[in-house]
């Protein structure tokens, strides 16, 4: 098994980084927060089939939660992690401090525009994208990695990032992966660990809703009636759902022309656990 370099400051990253370029290998990276699960392992492995070399990096991001959200109870297993990567054969693990991350007098913020912002996550958190946009920029600038992967499950985030690199001109190719799933069909995610053992048999009802009126959109019925079928169901068994709506599947937006690919988005909190999770159409 291989060894996993762990570095905390960029000029050691780099250095890595550049001996690799030097000797012709590509590197791909895989931008995590930590708490690592087999979705992130699958995205490692697909930057294996990728690259040459993987690197994760392990960095709960501030700049992405407001002060009423979750920054500080985030689950924080650095040891775990590292052990995960080495089995899954990353080679490297990039796990800055906050000062190495931001600076002091850091001052600059990357605000994304268009579809891709507009009406869902960023409708319940608005900080939410400036916080990614401008940590993942940081990432592959840092990094200089040739491809960086990320997870479908978080959609919106993943066609943040791809406007992000594209209008910046990052010379990183983004490749999003398809959502690792439960047995019962829930999207894998770092947060499914705040729900109780109550809780998460109810989440399965996510997945389950959203095939329900994947279903019925397939079967041409109509979409508002089934999505307030399913949000109904969803309310009746504790949820309150934030948004549940079909989109363009390549730009998210809300005109979802049935000739285009299409994506049916949801997210929904169950006590103090908020889920997200989506499906093709
Ligand atoms: O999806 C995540 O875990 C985070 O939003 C990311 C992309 C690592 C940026 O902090």
């Amino acid at each position: 098994m291989t060894e996993v370099h762990v570095v905390r400051t960029i000029s050691e990253l780099r250095a890595h980084v550049r001996d690799w370029h030097k000797a012709g290998e590509t590197v791909a990276l895989v931008p995590t927060m930590g708490a690592l699960h087999r979705g992130h392992l699958a995205l490692v492995e697909e930057g294996l089939r990728q690259a040459d070399r993987v690197m994760a990096s392990i960095f709960v991001n501030p700049k992405q939660f407001a002060a009423n959200e979750d920054f500080g109870a985030y689950p924080r297993q650095e040891a775990d992690d590292i052990e995960k990567l080495r089995q899954a054969g990353a080679d490297l693990a990039f796990v800055p401090g906050p000062q190495e991350m931001y600076r002091p007098g850091f001052a600059t913020g990357v605000t994304v525009a268009g579809p891709a912002v507009q009406g869902l996550e960023d409708r319940f958190r608005p900080h939410f994208f400036g916080g990614v946009a401008t940590v993942v920029a940081k990432l592959l600038i840092q990094s200089q990695c040739d491809v960086a992967l990320f997870g479908e499950k978080d959609y919106q985030q993943l066609l943040v990032v791809k406007q992000m690199a594209r209008d910046l001109d990052i010379p990183c190719r983004i490749i999003g992966c398809e959502t690792v799933r439960e047995a019962d069909g829930l999207a894998m995610s770092s947060r499914n660990a705040y729900l109780s053992a109550e809780e998460r048999r109810t989440a399965s009802l996510i997945p389950a809703q959203l095939r329900f009126v994947a279903d019925a959109v397939r079967a041409g019925e109509d979409v508002a009636q089934a999505i307030a079928k399913a949000s109904a169901m969803l309310g009746e068994a504790g949820f309150v759902v934030d948004y549940f709506e079909l989109r363009n599947g390549k730009t998210l937006a809300p005109n979802a022309d049935p000739a285009n690919p299409r994506r049916l988005l949801v997210a929904a909190r169950l006590g103090r656990t908020r889920l997200i999770d989506n499906i093709a159409i």
